[in-house]
C-alpha cells in the first residue's frame, strides 16, 4: 500500500499501487546509429549511459556520434533525397507515413513505457499523451503529402533538401512526431538527434521506420550531446534546422547559421501567464492552474508557470490550490495512479532546487506539496509561491519545473501588461465566463497559443511557436507544413 502523509490540508489518501508492466517492452544494452536503415557504430567508439531518472538505474548505453558520424549521416540524406525521395510520388510518400503512424500505433504500449522509464514523466501522460499525439501527427501529415498544392493554391511549392532536427528531453517521442512528420510529407530527409537524456523513444522509432520500408537514409537518427547537435548544425550540406530546447542554444544556433542561407525555426523556452477572472469556473480553473504547471512535472515550453488571479478571488483560488496539490500523487512513474514523476536529470533538479532558493530569498512565500519524495531518484514537490514581485527572478525566468509564481491584479489592463512583461511569448490561458474578454485578450497578449478555459492542450492541425525570446517559426498545422518548403523558381 502506497501511504502518503496527510497535507497541511487533511487530505489523506492512500492508493494501491497499480504498475504498468514492463515485460512486453525490449531495450537493447547497447544502441549504434541509425544511418540508411542500419545500425552503424560510431567512429567515436564513444558511448554515454542512459538512465531511469525515478530510480537512477541504467537503461542502456548509447552511441555519441562525432562530426564524422554526423557527415556520413548527413551524406546518407543527401543520396537518399536525390536518388530516391525526391523522385518518389506525393502519394508514395504519404502511404509510408502513414504506415509509421499505425506501427507506432501497434507499438503504443511499449513505446509509452519506455518513455517513462527514460524520460520520469507519469505513464498517464506517455500513454494518454505524448504517444496518441506522436501518433497523430504521423496521421496528420500522410493527409498534406499528396496535396500540397491545396494547402498552397497558385503558390508552387518544393521541399528544402536535408533537414537537421535537434530536439529535447520534455516531450521526446512528441518532438521527433512534429519533426520528422512535416519533413517527409513536404518531400525532406531529415538528420535528427535526440537529447542525451532521452534517446530511446526515438532510437524505437527508428526500428519502426525500418519495419516499414521507407527506402534507407530518408530518416537517420543520430545520438549525441550538444557537440553532436552542434555538428548537425555546422555541417555545409544542411538546408534547415528545426531546434526545440533552451533560449540559450537557440541563440548559439542562430549565430552559427548566420548567412549560409540554412533556413530554421526554434521553439525555446517559456515563461506562459495563466490568468483566472473572477467569473472563471474556479474549480476547473484550478484544475486548469494544476495541470498547467505540474503536468510533466513542469518540464513544458508553455507550462502556465506565472499565475495571474485577481485580487477579490485570489484567496479561494490560493486555498483550492494548496488543497489540491495535497492530493497530488508523486511517486514511480510507471504507476497508474501517479500525477508527478521524476525530474528529467539530476542538472534539471539541480537547476530547479535553485531557483526554489532563489526565490525564498526574494522574499516571497513559498507552499510545497506535502508528499513523501522517493529516497533515489530525482523528486521535486510541487511549489508555488505568492508574495511574488513581478521583477523577481522566479518570475521572469525559466525554471521548467513545477514551480509557480503567483501574482494578483485588478484590471483587465493591468494583467495584460503584467503577462506581456516577459522575454518570453510562448502560450497564455485565460479564465472567464466573457466571450469578448476572452477575444480582447487574445488580440494582446503577445503569445503564440492562447487557451481560453483550458490549458496544455495539444492538435496537431494546430499550429505552435512563440514571439520575442520564445523562438521563430511555427510547428503543427499547416504552418508547420510550410516550414519545410520554398517556392518552387
Ligand atoms: P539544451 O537546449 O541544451 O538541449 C536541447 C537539445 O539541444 C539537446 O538535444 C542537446 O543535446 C542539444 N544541444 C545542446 N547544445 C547544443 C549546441 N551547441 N548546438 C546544437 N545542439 C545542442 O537544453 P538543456 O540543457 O537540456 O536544458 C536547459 C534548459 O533549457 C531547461 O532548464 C529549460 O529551461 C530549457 N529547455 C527548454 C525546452 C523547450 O521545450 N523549449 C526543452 C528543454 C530545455
Ligand atoms: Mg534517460
Amino acid at each position: 500500500m502506497a501511504k502518503k502523509k496527510p497535507g497541511k490540508e487533511g487530505v489523506n489518501w492512500d492508493y494501491s499501487p497499480s504498475l504498468e508492466s514492463t515485460s512486453h517492452i525490449t531495450i537493447l544494452p547497447k544502441y549504434e546509429l541509425f544511418i540508411n536503415n542500419e545500425w552503424v557504430k560510431p567512429s567515436s567508439k564513444k558511448y554515454f549511459k542512459t538512465t531511469n531518472p525515478a530510480n537512477e538505474d541504467v537503461l542502456s548505453e548509447i552511441a555519441w556520434a562525432n562530426d564524422y558520424d554526423v557527415d556520413l549521416a548527413v551524406k546518407a540524406a543527401r543520396n537518399a533525397y536525390n536518388d530516391v525521395w525526391s523522385k518518389t510520388t506525393p502519394k508514395e510518400r504519404s502511404k509510408y507515413i502513414y504506415r509509421i503512424a499505425r506501427l507506432m500505433q501497434e507499438h503504443a504500449r511499449e513505446l509509452s513505457v519506455i518513455e517513462t522509464l527514460d524520460a520520469g514523466k507519469p505513464i498517464r501522460e506517455s500513454r494518454d499523451i505524448d504517444v496518441p499525439l506522436a501518433c497523430n501527427h504521423f496521421f496528420y501529415y500522410a493527409g498534406w503529402a499528396d496535396k500540397l498544392e491545396y494547402a498552397f493554391p497558385n503558390q508552387p511549392m518544393e521541399a528544402l533538401g536535408v533537414a537537421g532536427q535537434i530536439i529535447p528531453w520534455n516531450f521526446p517521442l512528441l518532438m521527433a512526431a512534429w519533426k520528422i512528420a512535416p519533413a517527409l510529407a513536404a518531400g525532406n530527409c531529415v538528420v535528427l538527434k535526440p537529447a542525451e537524456t532521452t534517446s530511446l523513444t526515438a532510437l524505437k522509432l527508428a526500428e519502426i521506420i525500418k519495419a516499414s520500408g521507407l527506402p534507407p537514409g530518408v530518416v537517420n537518427i543520430i545520438t549525441g550531446h550538444g557537440d553532436t547537435g552542434a555538428a548537425i548544425v555546422n555541417h555545409p550540406d544542411i538546408n534547415k534546422i528545426a531546434f526545440t530546447g533552451s533560449t540559450n542554444v537557440g541563440k548559439i544556433i542562430q549565430r552559427a547559421i548566420a548567412g549560409t542561407g540554412k533556413k530554421a525555426t526554434l521553439e525555446l523556452g517559456g515563461k506562459s501567464a495563466n490568468i483566472i477572472f473572477d467569473d472563471a469556473p474556479i474549480d476547473q480553473a484550478v484544475e486548469g492552474i494544476v495541470n498547467g504547471i505540474f503536468f510533466n512535472q513542469g518540464h513544458v515550453c508553455c507550462a502556465g508557470s506565472r499565475l495571474f488571479v485577481q485580487e477579490n478571488i485570489a484567496e479561494l483560488v490560493i486555498r483550492k490550490l494548496k488543497h489540491r496539490m495535497d492530493s497530488l500523487y508523486l511517486g514511480n512513474p510507471l504507476d497508474k495512479n501517479t500525477d508527478i514523476g521524476a525530474i528529467n536529470s539530476k542538472e534539471q533538479l539541480e537547476t530547479i532546487e535553485k531557483y526554489i532558493k532563489i526565490g525564498i530569498s526574494e522574499g516571497a512565500e513559498i507552499y510545497q506539496s506535502t508528499c513523501e519524495l522517493p529516497g533515489k531518484g530525482y523528486f521535486c514537490r510541487p511549489t508555488i509561491f505568492t508574495n511574488v514581485a513581478q521583477s523577481s527572478r522566479i518570475s521572469q525566468e525559466e525554471i521548467f519545473g513545477p514551480v509557480l509564481s503567483i501574482q494578483t491584479f485588478r484590471t483587465v489592463d493591468e494583467v495584460i501588461q503584467k503577462a506581456n512583461n516577459s522575454p518570453y511569448g510562448l502560450a497564455a490561458g485565460v479564465w472567464t465566463d466573457k466571450g469578448s474578454r476572452i477575444f480582447n485578450l487574445t488580440s494582446k497578449l503577445r503569445a503564440g497559443v492562447i487557451w481560453a478555459n483550458t490549458y496544455n492542450k495539444f492538435d496537431p492541425t494546430s499550429p505552435f511557436g512563440g514571439y520575442k525570446e520564445s523562438g521563430f517559426g511555427r510547428e503543427g498545422g499547416l504552418h508547420g507544413l510550410g516550414a519545410y518548403l520554398k517556392m518552387k523558381l
